[in-house]
C-alpha cells in the first residue's frame, strides 16, 4: 500500500455479497478503506453492517454506464483517491446451449465482460491521477475449461481473462497493475442457490477438485489481496487459478 497519511481506498463492483464481501473485510483489515457497488441499497446496508460501518456503499448496475461513472464520480469527490479495483459482480445462469436465448446469452456478457471494462473504464482516471494502482478481475475456471451447459459463463470468464492481458499492458506506463482470479467452486450465495435450484451437486465437484472441497471466500480475497497490494509489485497480466487444483489435474489414472 502507498505511503500516505489518507489510506488506500478500493472499489468492489458486486461487494455486498461473498468473495467482493469479503475482499472488503480484507483490505479494512489491511488498513484500508471500501467502497462497495452493488445492486441494492438494503443489501449494501447489511454488507456495511457486516464491515462494522467501515465502508461506504453506492447503488451501482455495471450494465448502465451512467450508474457505473457515478459510482466513481462519488469516489472522486468523496474519498478523493482510488488505489485498487476488484470487478466481482456476476451472476451464473446454467442451461443447454441448444435452446440459450440471445436474451439470457447478452446479459451474461453484459454484465461480466461490458461490466468490467465499464468499470475498468471508469476507474482509469482515478487510479491514473492517484499515481498508480491496481485492477483484480474475477474470472473463473470456466474461463480456461468447457463446462457443458454454461456457455454464456464460459464465454464470459474467457472473455475478462483477454481483456485483464490487454488492460495490463495499455496502462502499465501509467503505473496501473491488471491481474485476474480464477476460482473454483466457492461457498457464497451464487452457488448456495445454484445447489438449492438442483442446477449444481457439490459431491462431484468435491469428488474432481484435488483439495476436495470447496473454497472458502476468505481463501479468494487472500488472492485478491495480494495482487491488489505491493506485495505482487511485479505481477501484471496474470490469470492467477485459485482453484484447489482442478485445473490441473491430470489424474486419469484412479
Ligand atoms: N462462487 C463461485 O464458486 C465462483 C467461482 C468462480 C468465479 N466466481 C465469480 O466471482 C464473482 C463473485 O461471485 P460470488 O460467488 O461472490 O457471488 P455473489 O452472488 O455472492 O456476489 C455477487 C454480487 O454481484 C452483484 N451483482 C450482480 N449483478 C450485478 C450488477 N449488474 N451490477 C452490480 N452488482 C451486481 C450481486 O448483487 C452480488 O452482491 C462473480 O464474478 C462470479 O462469477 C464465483
Amino acid at each position: 500500500m502507498k505511503r500516505n497519511r489518507q489510506p488506500p481506498v478500493a472499489a468492489i463492483t458486486g461487494g455486498a455479497s461473498g468473495i467482493g464481501l469479503e475482499f472488503a473485510r480484507r483490505w479494512i483489515a489491511g488498513g484500508g478503506s471500501a467502497v462497495l457497488l452493488d445492486l441494492s441499497q438494503p443489501t449494501l446496508d447489511i454488507a456495511i453492517a457486516e464491515l462494522d460501518y467501515k465502508a461506504r456503499g453506492v447503488v451501482v448496475d455495471v450494465t448502465d454506464n451512467a450508474s457505473v461513472l457515478a459510482g466513481y464520480r462519488s469516489i472522486g469527490e468523496i474519498e478523493g483517491r482510488l488505489d485498487a479495483v476488484v470487478n466481482s459482480a456476476g451472476i451464473a445462469r446454467p442451461g443447454p446451449s441448444s435452446n440459450v436465448s440471445d436474451e439470457d446469452f447478452t446479459l451474461m456478457l453484459d454484465i461480466h465482460i461490458t461490466g468490467t471494462m465499464r468499470s475498468c473504464r471508469a476507474a482509469y482516471p482515478l487510479l491514473r491521477d492517484s499515481g498508480g494502482g491496481t485492477i483484480v478481475n474475477l474470472a473463473s475456471v470456466a474461463a480456461i475449461s468447457g463446462m457443458p451447459g454454461r456457455a454464456s459463463y464460459t464465454t464470459a470468464k474467457a472473455g475478462i481473462a483477454g481483456l485483464t492481458r490487454t488492460l495490463a499492458v495499455e496502462w502499465a506506463p501509467e503505473g496501473i497493475r491488471v491481474n485476474a482470479v480464477g476460482p473454483g467452486y466457492v461457498r457464497t450465495a451464487m452457488t448456495d442457490s445454484l445447489v438449492a435450484e438442483g442446477k449444481l451437486d457439490d459431491a462431484p465437484i468435491k469428488a474432481r477438485t484435488p483439495l476436495g472441497r470447496f473454497a472458502e471466500p476468505a481463501e479468494i480475497a487472500e488472492a485478491i489481496y495480494f495482487l491488489s497490494t505491493p506485495s505482487s509489485s511485479y505481477v501484471s497480466g496474470h490469470l492467477l487459478m485459485v482453484d484447489g487444483g482442478m485445473t490441473v489435474d491430470g489424474n486419469w489414472f484412479q
